[in-house]
């Protein structure tokens, strides 16, 4: 299958159009509903975290394998050989990709990825780079959005938490600003959207405002993305001070939408209580399991 997709690099999600968004949305349901275990045989995948990750590491291992593709790698650089004798991340990027057919990386540096994807020639995919981007988690994002509201068009969509550092919601605002939402932002007030996303949303003539409790804009939404304080990315004093500022539970949902969904890319730390799980609004681990199928995806299209 020849595809606009084929062989890119995947770094910012503004990389991606909204029609290739589609597309990967679309080749997703198909294999959440049709597996194609064959699909990846042959196929050698790199998966190198340089940060420490469970959720997509595992997600994405999940998807290659049941794909037929073969993971190498590794999940805590500072245990490998590399990181102890002090290779460059350019030298051993050159290296591993010369074993394998395509190349995930975590970083806690942003830009990393972009700065891999010059020392090779396969398809570069980027599974965080430090608060900057998350792109495969705004696909398994975008997917779960679409298979729970029938549109990605004009939502209301709240994003309430750790807006400074939270790379998924970087990610996520840039891609939904392609499908016209109003996107109501919530966060400790040193915690907010930055001001180049700011930018951005302001250039492309979307609505967004910013507000001071979840409370005030709860009942008009479809969508709200809770996220946790990126306690790795500051100190423990000004950790302490910040965290737990907004806290979502099962009583807020009392006048809520039919058709709200709450989302986390999780992990959640406590920013949402555990009676929401109970509740028909709760969707945040169907979301992470949707990762297998977004991720799948995009392997497909990348490599097939
Ligand atoms: C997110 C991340 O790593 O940025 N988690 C994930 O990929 N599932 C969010 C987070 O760590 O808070």
């Amino acid at each position: 299958m020849n595809n606009p997709l084929y062989q890119k690099n995947i770094i910012s999600i503004s990389d991606l159009s909204r029609a290739e968004l589609e597309l990967i949305l679309t080749t997703a349901q198909s294999l959440k509903h049709n597996p194609q275990p064959e699909l990846l045989k042959n196929k050698v995948i790199a998966s190198c975290f340089f940060e420490a990750s469970t959720r997509t590491r595992l997600s994405f291992a999940t998807a290659v394998q049941r794909l037929g593709g073969t993971v190498i790698g590794f999940d805590n650089a500072g245990n490998t050989s590399l990181a102890q004798k002090g290779e460059t991340l350019a030298d051993s990027v050159k290296i591993i990709a010369s074993y394998a057919d395509a190349f995930f990386i975590r970083h806690p540096q942003e830009g990393a990825a972009r700065l891999a994807a010059e020392f090779t020639n396969i398809p570069v995919i980027n599974g965080g780079d430090g608060s900057n981007q998350h792109p495969t988690q705004t696909l398994l994002d975008l997917f779960t959005i679409y298979e729970t509201q029938n549109r990605l068009d004009n939502l209301n969509i709240a994003f309430v938490g750790d807006l400074k550092y939270g790379r998924t919601v970087h990610s996520l605002a840039q891609a939904l600003s392609l499908f016209n939402c109003n996107f109501y932002f919530i966060a400790p007030e040193a915690l907010a959207m930055p001001d180049y996303i700011l930018e951005e949303l302001n250039e492309k003539g979307i609505n967004y405002s910013v507000h001071s409790s979840i409370e005030e804009v709860v009942d008009s939404l479809d969508v709200l993305y809770m996220t946790r304080v990126q306690k790795e990315r500051f100190d423990e004093t000004e950790y302490q001070h910040i965290k737990s500022a907004f806290l979502l539970n099962a009583d807020m949902l009392e006048n809520v939408r039919e058709n709200l969904k709450v989302l986390h890319p999780l992990p959640r730390v406590d920013e949402i209580n555990i009676n929401v799980d109970k509740t028909p609004y709760a969707y945040y681990f169907q979301q992470a399991q949707n990762g297998i199928y977004a991720r799948q995806a995009l392997l497909a299209l990348l490599l097939t």
